[in-house]
């Protein structure tokens, strides 16, 4: 992937690995798009870093994806990469009936359906630019982390609908990555217990860069190669060692 002199919008820009991206995207010569639901993280990052541009918007709302694609294509019209990362991740019970149906699916809108949409309403401009789509799924697309079943099947789902587009623009010109970050040290993985060993996000943008780098379209940093690997060795040994360093994660009733 080339590196420098591109369009970029980071969805979910605001905080931990699409905010790292975005400042080292930035650091490279690049003009950089961020989003995010909330305004007032979206400001924060712009008073930090007045160089990148900010564009409230959420992933899980058909509406707002229109109304930003329509925006990104007046506004910045040589855009030419889509990362698409903006994800969310909760522990589940699945041991009782949930009493918030609509809750149970919510990462799916967000992981799976924000993936494909935000990939559709921008696919015209990525194509006409021969440009690149960058999706972040995770290592547990290879197998789950069973205290976080609906996020694990989204990412599962991700990696999936990847292999699927990048065949279909094969001969497009647009390049189609696919990134799997290990556990990383952001919000969402707060609350992880200590024994999960995780990176930081310089350490993953400096190992994702090098994969970057290199032409890279399925890009595995540290232990998850070693998952992709263990995967097909060992599964249900794998699987196993997860259930067991996350059990304590499920929440006693619904969440
Ligand atoms: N951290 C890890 O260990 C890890 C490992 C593998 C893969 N990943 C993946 O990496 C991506 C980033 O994760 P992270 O750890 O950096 O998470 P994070 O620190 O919680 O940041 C998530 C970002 O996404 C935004 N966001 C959340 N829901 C959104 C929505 N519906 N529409 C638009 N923006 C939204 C958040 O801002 P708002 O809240 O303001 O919307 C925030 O900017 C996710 O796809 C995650 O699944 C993470």
């Amino acid at each position: 992937m080339r590196l420098t002199d591109r369009t970029i919008l980071i969805t979910g820009g605001s905080a931990g690995i699409g905010l790292a991206f975005a400042l080292k995207f930035l650091e490279l010569g690049n003009k950089v798009i961020i989003t995010g639901r909330r305004q007032a993280a979206l400001d924060e990052v712009k008073t930090r870093y007045p160089n990148l541009h900010t564009i409230q918007s959420d992933i899980a709302d058909h509406a707002q994806i229109a109304a930003l694609a329509a925006r990104v294509k007046a506004e910045f019209p040589r855009l030419d990469v889509l990362m698409n990362n903006a994800g969310v991740g909760m522990p589940k019970n699945l041991r009782e009936p949930a009493t918030n149906l609509a809750g149970m699916t919510a990462e799916i809108d967000v992981n799976v359906g924000g993936v494909i949409r935000m990939t559709s309403a921008l696919i015209d401009i990525l194509t006409a630019h021969k440009g690149t789509v960058i999706n972040v799924s995770s290592v547990l697309a290879f197998a789950p982390v069973p205290a976080l079943p609906i996020y694990s099947a989204t990412k599962a789902a991700v990696h999936s609908y990847t292999q699927s587009l990048r065949f279909q623009l094969e001969d497009s010109g647009v390049e189609v990555i696919e990134l799997m970050p290990p556990a990383v040290r952001t919000d969402m993985t707060s609350e992880f217990p200590e024994e999960i060993s995780m990176i930081t996000t310089d350490e993953l943008v400096k190992l994702t860069f090098a994969a970057l780098k290199a032409g890279k379209a399925e890009i595995r940093p540290g232990q998850s190669n070693q998952a992709a690997f263990m995967r097909r060795l060992a599964p249900n040994f794998i699987n196993r060692q997860l259930w067991k360093a996350s059990k304590e994660l499920v929440p006693a009733g619904e969440r």
